[in-house]
């Protein structure tokens, strides 16, 4: 699946030429990728957003009213009708409505509602949609007093709203697809830190030698990611700490007012769940060179998967005129 948004044409071409399904997230992307591409491919998926105020049973919602993904339900149908007519012969559709969701009827509702969606399209139009991809949206417990997803309690969810909506209705041979992300790798990394500064102001603060260039979600949106002084794991947590990197942005930490042992200098800390949006989602502010990675594996042995980043790396797409290689 190629699930983009405000799409260069160099990418819808490039994904034509892999021959992977393209979902188009916008009715004018129809036009766009006929222009971009030549033609369009047997199978196409579109994106749906019903906007509004999106609600689960516990309360945990999203605002796709205010979100740029997708189409209307008016757009999406029209948009079927007219790939059709363009030569598309399958099709399939997508939402993504609520994010990092830690419960487990985000899937079934979701279903619910693109299931309903379905056999109405099917019922106006007689276009019959061949997969439903629920996408991303199951989280992960960042916390350790939340309670994590059941993935086979969210399976079976899907499984009885699709006996309840599409088998009557005719569509019991609709696949299934998901692109989960974070539910799969969020849990399995761990962004490894020294404790390199101890700084005693109007508050404690810890400096570490990683920043927000390795994990940037507590600076962004305010995330809370578990922090485990690795050998204090059963010292009291009397201490209250901000955990912090070394940008020119204050929003630079990990942790902030957070209750954890005493932290000396040259304790590593662990950085839980930093598996997902972590590294991927690093950049390179402040001239901060990314960290490497490694592998941890099931017999306990390491491997180093990718090196740290070097000034040379750093410079390397400024360099035309060989002034980088002088100055190293
Ligand atoms: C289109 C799309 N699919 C899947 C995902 C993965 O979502 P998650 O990490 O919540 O599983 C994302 C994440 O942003 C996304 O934008």
């Amino acid at each position: 699946m190629f699930s983009s948004n405000d799409t260069p044409a160099s990418e819808f071409k490039y994904a034509d030429d892999l021959g992977v399904i393209v979902n188009l997230d916008d009715f004018t992307h129809i036009d766009f990728f006929e222009k971009s591409v030549g033609h369009f491919p047997k199978k196409m998926c579109c994106r749906f957003n019903p906007g509004g105020v999106y609600e689960l049973s516990n309360g945990i919602m999203d605002n796709p009213g205010d979100s740029k993904y997708g189409m209307t339900k008016e757009q999406i149908f029209e948009a079927y009708q007219i790939l059709r007519d363009k030569g598309v012969e399958e099709f399939g559709i997508h939402a993504f409505l609520v994010s990092n969701t830690v419960t487990n009827d985000y899937y079934p509702t979701l279903a619910r509602t693109l299931f309903e969606l379905i056999v109405e399209l099917k019922e106006k139009t007689g276009i019959s949609i061949s997969f439903v991809n629920l996408s991303g949206g199951v989280g992960i417990a960042y916390r350790p007093d939340q309670t994590a997803n059941d993935i086979a309690v969210i399976g079976e969810g899907v499984h009885k709203v699709f006996d309840e909506v599409l088998v009557p209705a005719g569509l019991g041979d609709v696949a299934i697809f998901t692109e989960m992300g974070r539910f799969m790798m969020g849990p399995y990394g761990g962004l490894v830190t020294t404790a390199i500064h101890e700084k005693h102001i109007y508050k404690e603060y810890i400096g570490v030698d990683a920043c927000a260039v390795d994990l940037m979600r507590p600076a962004v949106y305010g995330s809370y990611h578990h922090v485990t002084v690795l050998g204090k794991e059963n010292a009291p947590a009397d201490h209250v700490y901000d955990v912090t990197g070394s940008l020119c942005e204050n929003c630079d930490k990990f942790a902030v007012d957070r209750q954890l042992p005493k932290i000396d200098m040259g304790d590593i800390l662990f950085i839980h769940d930093s598996g997902a949006h972590g590294y991927s989602m690093g950049y390179n502010y402040n001239g901060k060179l990314k960290s490497a990675e490694v592998l941890l594996k099931e017999d306990g042995s390491f491997q180093l998967i990718r090196r740290p980043e070097t000034i040379k790396d750093y410079l390397s797409t400024f360099d035309n005129l060989g002034i980088v290689d002088n100055l190293l």
